[in-house]
């Protein structure tokens, strides 16, 4: 099983329920009469924003982008790149970009510049983790999950080298996997 390359766990699917459903009913409460354009950071946004969405009880349109993330290795590069835009026009509406995790914060920060240009009624930014020790790069995040340490996280659409990403508990990746 894929579960013997975790060397501990983190949080289980129980723990993400529970977490991703208390996310979903604050998010419904401050979007209270206005229409949600969910915009989901591919690949590892997937898990969490169907689960994520299917908690809020309000309209939840949904697009995604895809971000620059460069090769199989554990550090995200400095470098910015859409490699797939939205195809939504999202000047006017209420714009929640959902992540599964920041990390440094660079392609975050620089994403958000971006999509601030398009004037959107209002971005938020929602990411199921945080890992605050890394930060390089400034990121209010509106809506957090839960802060992890420094270590390298697989599960839950969270991957490394395109594997873990359907376990559904969030784990700490043995090192020796990618070392
Ligand atoms: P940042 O620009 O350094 O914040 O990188 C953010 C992206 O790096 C996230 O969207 C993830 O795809 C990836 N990433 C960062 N840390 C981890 C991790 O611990 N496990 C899996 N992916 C990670
Ligand atoms: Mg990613």
């Amino acid at each position: 099983m894929m579960m013997e390359d975790f060397e501990k766990v983190l949080f289980t699917p129980e723990q993400i329920a529970e977490k991703v459903r208390a996310m979903g009913e604050q998010i419904a409460s401050d979007y209270e009469g206005r229409e949600i354009l969910m915009v989901g950071i591919l690949k590892g946004a997937s898990v969490f924003m169907t689960d994520l969405a299917r908690s809020i009880h309000l309209p939840v349109a949904f697009d995604f982008m895809i971000v620059s993330s460069y090769g199989a290795g554990t550090d995200s590069s400095g470098q910015v790149t859409i490699r797939k835009d939205m195809d939504t026009d999202i000047r006017g509406r209420h714009v929640i970009i959902c992540e599964d995790i920041i990390d440094s914060g660079i392609t975050m920060k620089r994403l958000l510049e971006i999509l601030r240009e398009r004037q959107p009624a209002s971005l938020a930014l929602c990411a199921l983790l945080s890992k605050p020790s890394r930060r390089v790069a400034e990121v209010a995040i509106d809506y957090c999950g839960w802060e992890v340490p420094d270590e390298f996280i697989v599960g839950y659409g969270l991957d490394y080298a395109e594997r873990y990403r359907n376990i559904p508990a969030i784990g700490v990746l043995k090192r020796s996997v990618y070392s």
